[in-house]
């Protein structure tokens, strides 16, 4: 058993999976452009069928340019929070690949899943260097498609916010009490030897 940040897991794992959460409290400091794509290269180097690597990533940092068109498109009950981190990524994964020998694409089955495996490995990266990610589905597909120039077809996954790790008592009172580590359901209700079990 391991326990880390309030969390008990139920089989001995590294306490980094336990470490990791998803915090809405940030200090807003700035994150180099270095330590980012830093993250981004591990994401990079995950596992997807066929080597296909069907992730790509569009970023904005705070102070910069493009910064205040990544906050606009999320709700706002997110942009309220993430406004101060210090970075917003958006995952897209492409769901053509090119199989591997062949000169034509043909449509990926697992595109989601191979840039959902690239979005923990990103995660993980990030919290081994000190900072923590969020992510967000709630943002607005459609106009992140126009306003970041996504290519017709491909799919927009999920939005992340960055940032260290700021004060509970900077977030309004609703968010405050929700502002710790949650978690999970037993394994014994997610893992069956043989066949599923409802
Ligand atoms: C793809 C994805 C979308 C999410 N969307 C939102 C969101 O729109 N707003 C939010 O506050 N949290 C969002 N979350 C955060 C999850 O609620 C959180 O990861 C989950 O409760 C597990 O908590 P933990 O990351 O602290 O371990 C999202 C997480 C993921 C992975």
């Amino acid at each position: 058993m391991t326990t880390a940040n309030g969390r008990t897991a139920d089989y001995p794992i590294d306490t980094m999976f336990l470490e990791r959460w998803s915090p809405r409290a940030f200090t807003g400091e700035s994150l180099s452009e270095m330590d980012l794509l830093t993250m981004l290269e591990a994401a990079r180097w995950a596992p997807s069928s066929y080597n296909s690597q069907p992730w790509r990533f569009t970023y904005a940092r705070r102070d910069t340019a493009p910064w205040s068109r990544f906050l606009d498109l999320l709700v706002p009950s997110n942009r309220g929070w993430a406004a101060t981190a210090s970075a917003l990524v958006i995952i897209v994964s492409n769901p053509m690949m090119r199989p591997p020998g062949s000169d034509k694409d043909v449509p990926s089955s697992t595109h989601s899943f191979d840039a959902g495996t690239a979005s923990g490995y990103f995660a993980l990266q990030a919290y081994k260097m000190g900072w923590r990610v969020h992510g967000m589905v709630g943002f607005d597909k459609d106009r992140a498609f126009a306003e970041l120039n996504v290519p017709a077809g491909y799919r927009i996954e999920a939005a992340y916010a960055i940032g260290r790790q700021g004060d509970p008592a900077s977030l309004p009172e609703v968010l405050r009490d929700r502002e710790q580590p949650n978690s999970r359901t037993p394994l014994a209700q997610l893992a069956f030897e043989g066949s599923f079990q409802a």
